[in-house]
């Protein structure tokens, strides 16, 4: 299976409204044959973005709730029915309490979403491994956004995946935060992740789509 590349749009002013669109269409225009990409855009442009590009499109966040009597929630099956195949969950910046989670990525597995649940320490990677998601993306929220990669803690990683192995030995590791170059996504490679979530270097890019070929090349 082929390294998953997961751009998370976040909700970047060059990624939202009709830049969402646009973004999507470069990125899913990037050819590789060894890597999987995959786009998480903001919610609003979800079935935009689902109509406009063929690669694998994620929810930034869904909720436990079902149909029904659950006012502003977003549903797994609805977001399914838009066309995403998969969602994150539990990102440092929209975090869920651990029963909450669970439940999520439950209603998430019902409906056939593809979880990355992210956690922010490695004691978070243990507990949520018990959970069973298909990804465990570990992203220390100090590192988020900034030139510092996570993968400049190799001894972390290196225990992330041997805890998730040891737990739940069909969930994947990704790793993310700062990730902004060739070196750290094959470093990350190299420590057993089997792919990188990233955001800022690629939406902030000058040309998003050139940035991605030059790191997957
Ligand atoms: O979801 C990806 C993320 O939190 C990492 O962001 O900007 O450090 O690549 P960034």
């Amino acid at each position: 299976m082929k390294p998953l590349i997961l751009v998370n749009f976040k909700t970047y002013p060059e990624a939202t409204g009709k830049k969402a669109v646009e973004l999507a269409r470069k990125i899913a225009a990037v050819n590789s044959r060894k890597y999987h990409v995959a786009i998480a855009p903001p919610l609003l442009e979800l079935e935009h973005v689902c109509k406009a590009v063929k690669i694998l499109v994620f929810a930034q966040h869904v909720d436990s709730s079902g149909s029904g009597a659950h006012t502003g929630e977003i549903t797994a099956k609805d977001v399914k029915k838009l066309g995403a195949g998969g969602t994150l969950l539990n990102h440092s910046e929209r975090k869920l309490s651990f029963l909450i989670l669970k439940n999520t990525i439950k209603e998430g597995q019902r409906n056939k979403l593809v979880i990355v649940a992210c956690a922010g320490t490695l004691a978070e990677v243990q507990k949520i491994a018990a959970l069973h998601p298909e990804y465990i993306a570990y992203e220390p929220p100090e590192l988020i956004g900034g030139k510092v990669s996570v993968t400049a803690e190799p001894e972390i990683l290196l225990k992330a995946v041997r805890l998730v192995k040891t737990i739940s030995p069909t969930t994947k590791m990704l790793c993310g935060a700062g990730i902004h170059s060739r070196e750290d996504l094959l470093t990350a490679l190299q420590l057993g992740m089997k792919g990188v979530l990233l955001s800022h270097a690629v939406v902030k890019a000058h040309n998003p789509k050139r940035f991605l070929e030059k790191m997957m090349r």
